[in-house]
C-alpha cells in the first residue's frame, strides 16, 4: 500500500506559544506550566518549540534551559535580538537540548528602522551578518528573521536574506509583524523571495503572521503554497494583540484539504483538543466558543435541520470528525462512591499524570466535589485538575469567607486569608458581592491591583455546574492573569482574584502583604 503522504510535502510546524503567545498580555506562565505545555507540545509532535527569550528574563532563561533539558523530539529554540548579549544568553540556555536553535532578529522595515531601531539600513545589513555569524559559532541551526518583514523595501529585504543565508542562517522566517498582509500578497512575497534570493534553497523559508486583520492562518497557508515549508504558531492562536496563527487550524486545514493543499506534518492532531485545554488552564486564557476546531461549539450542531442531516450521515455538516482532533463523546465519569484507582485510571484517560502529592489533592478535591454535586463529567475533572496544579504555589489563600447581600441594600464580604500563614480578617463592602468580596481581599493584603478582567463561566450545563472565575489584574505596567474553579460562583471569583494576587507576587519575588502597595 501506497504511504498516505507519499505525494505531499512535509511542513515543518514550529511552536511560539511559550515566546509570542507568552507575551500576550496576562498570558504569563509559571515555570511549571511552561513544563507541562512544552511537554505536550514534544509528545503531539510539533518540530520546533520556540520556549521563551532567554535575555528577557531570569524566569525565561530558566525555563528554556529546563525545556532543553526534557525535551525529547522537538528542536528547542531560544529567541535572541542582534545583540552578541542576547545570542550567547540564547546559546547558553539551549545548550542542553539534544537539538537546539537560535533564532535571530532585527527590524528591517523603513518604518521600525528609522523610529525603532534609529539605525541606517547600512548598520542594520551589518547586525544581520553579524548576528547571523555570532549565532552560528553556538549551533549549526539558525534561523534569521528581518522584523516587519512584510512591510520592508523588496530589495533590502532580498539582500538581507542573501546575506544571512551566506553568514549561515538554516532557516529564513518572514514575519508579518503587524498583521497588515493579505495573503495573495504574502504568496507573492514569498514567490518573490524563492525567484530573487540566489542561495535561497540553502534554507527553509517559514511563515509568521499575526492575526491583526484575522489572516493569519490563511497568510501562513498562503506562503507554503508559495514555498515556505515551516510555518511559526501558536496553540490557540495565542499571541501578541490579536494572535498569531492557530496551529490547530493550519494542521486540520493540511489534514482536511490535502486536495487542494499537498502539503503534511507530523502533528498527532488527536492531541489538539488536550493541548488546547492545556493552553488555555496554564496562561488563563479562554478559548472563544466558537474557536475552529478547538471551540465548545466547533463541532456542535444545534439546530434542527442541521440534527437530522447529522443524524443521517455525519458528513452533511462535518468536514472533520470531532474524534480527529481528540474530542471525546462527553462522558458521565463517576460519582461519590469512586475510588482512588479509578480516578487514577480517568486522569490518565484524560492526559494527566500527576505526583503523590498533586493525586492526594486532586482526589481529595474530587471527593469533595462528589458530595455537593450529583453528575460528575469530564469537564468537572479536567477543571478540578487544571485549578490544583495552577494555584498549587500561592502563598496567599482563602481561609473563609461570609458574604451578605441584599436587593437596594448593602454587600458584605467577611473573610479571613492564609497571608504566608498568618491568618488575616477584614470585613468591608462593596457595590455588590463581587465588588465587596475584591474589596476585601484589597484590604486584607494591602495592595490595590486594577482589575482588567473579570469573567465567570459554568464548566459543564445545570444549577450545580461549577463555576471557572478569571481575573485579570494590572500592576506597575504588569498584567497577570487567574483562575479558579469551585462549585461555588462567589468562592471560585475569591480564588481567582488570589491567584491573579499571587502571580504578580511571584514574578516579584516580593512579600506577600503590602508588598505591591502603591
Ligand atoms: O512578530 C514578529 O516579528 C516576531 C519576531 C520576533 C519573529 O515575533
Ligand atoms: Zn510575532
Amino acid at each position: 500500500m501506497e504511504p498516505q503522504n507519499s505525494n505531499k510535502e512535509r511542513v515543518f510546524i514550529f511552536d511560539t506559544t511559550l515566546r509570542d503567545g507568552e507575551q500576550s498580555p496576562g498570558a504569563s506562565m509559571t515555570l511549571e506550566e511552561k513544563l507541562q505545555v512544552a511537554e505536550v507540545l514534544d509528545d503531539m509532535g510539533v518540530d520546533i518549540i520556540e520556549a521563551g527569550f532567554p535575555i528577557a528574563s531570569n524566569g525565561d532563561f530558566e525555563a528554556v534551559s529546563e525545556i532543553a533539558k526534557r525535551a525529547k523530539n522537538a528542536v528547542i529554540c531560544g529567541l535572541a535580538r542582534a545583540s552578541e548579549k542576547d545570542i550567547d544568553r540564547a546559546a547558553d540556555a539551549i545548550r542542553h537540548a539534544p537539538r537546539g536553535r537560535i533564532h535571530t532578529f532585527i527590524s528591517t522595515s523603513p518604518l521600525h528602522m528609522k523610529y525603532k531601531l534609529q539605525m541606517e539600513p547600512e548598520q542594520v545589513f551589518e547586525k544581520v551578518i553579524a548576528s547571523v555569524t555570532r549565532a552560528r559559532s553556538h549551533t549549526d541551526d539558525v534561523e534569521w528573521s528581518p522584523e516587519d518583514g512584510t512591510r520592508t523595501e523588496h530589495d533590502f529585504l532580498c539582500r538581507t536574506v542573501e546575506a544571512a543565508i551566506k553568514a549561515g542562517a538554516t532557516t529564513i522566517n518572514i514575519p508579518d509583524t503587524v498583521g497588515y498582509s493579505v495573503p495573495e500578497e504574502y504568496y507573492a512575497l514569498i514567490e518573490m523571495l524563492m525567484n530573487r534570493v540566489p542561495n535561497i534553497d540553502k534554507a527553509i523559508i517559514s511563515t509568521h503572521c499575526h492575526n491583526d486583520l484575522g489572516m493569519a492562518v490563511a497568510n501562513s497557508l498562503a506562503g507554503v503554497r508559495a514555498g515556505a515549508r515551516q510555518v511559526e504558531c501558536t496553540i490557540n492562536g495565542l499571541g501578541e494583540r490579536a494572535g498569531n496563527a492557530a496551529l490547530e487550524e493550519i494542521v486540520m486545514s493540511l489534514q482536511t484539504r490535502g486536495d487542494v493543499m499537498p502539503f503534511f506534518t507530523e502533528i498527532d492532531a488527536s492531541h489538539l483538543a488536550r493541548v488546547s485545554k492545556v493552553v488555555a488552564a496554564a496562561a488563563n486564557f479562554p478559548v472563544q466558543y466558537n474557536k475552529a476546531i478547538v471551540g465548545k461549539n466547533a463541532f456542535a450542531h444545534e439546530s434542527g435541520i442541521h440534527q437530522d442531516g447529522m443524524l443521517k450521515n455525519a458528513q452533511t455538516y462535518e468536514i472533520m470528525t470531532p474524534e480527529s482532533v481528540g474530542i471525546k463523546a462527553t462522558t458521565l465519569v463517576m460519582g461519590k462512591h469512586s475510588g482512588r484507582h479509578a480516578f487514577k485510571d480517568k486522569l490518565k484517560d484524560l492526559g494527566y499524570e500527576l505526583g503523590d502529592n498533586q493525586f492526594q489533592e486532586a482526589f481529595q478535591r474530587f471527593k469533595d466535589l462528589a458530595d455537593r454535586k450529583k453528575y460528575i463529567f469530564d469537564e468537572d475533572i479536567v477543571a478540578l485538575v487544571d485549578d490544583e496544579m495552577g494555584s498549587g504555589d500561592d502563598r496567599i489563600t482563602l481561609t473563609d469567607m461570609k458574604v451578605v447581600s441584599k436587593t437596594g441594600g448593602e454587600h458584605v464580604c467577611e473573610l479571613t486569608l492564609d497571608v504566608e500563614g498568618k491568618p488575616v480578617s477584614v470585613t468591608v463592602s462593596g457595590t455588590g458581592s463581587v465588588d465587596a468580596i475584591f474589596n476585601a481581599i484589597k484590604a486584607a493584603v494591602g495592595a490595590d491591583p486594577h482589575l482588567v478582567i473579570y469573567g465567570v463561566d459554568a464548566v459543564t450545563g445545570g444549577t450545580d455546574a461549577q463555576a471557572n472565575a478569571h481575573v485579570r489584574l494590572e500592576m506597575n505596567n504588569r498584567i497577570v492573569s487567574g483562575r479558579a474553579t469551585e462549585p461555588d460562583t462567589l468562592v471560585a471569583s475569591a480564588r481567582a482574584y488570589l491567584n491573579a494576587y499571587n502571580r504578580l507576587l511571584m514574578e516579584r519575588g516580593a512579600s506577600a502583604q503590602g508588598a505591591l502597595a502603591g
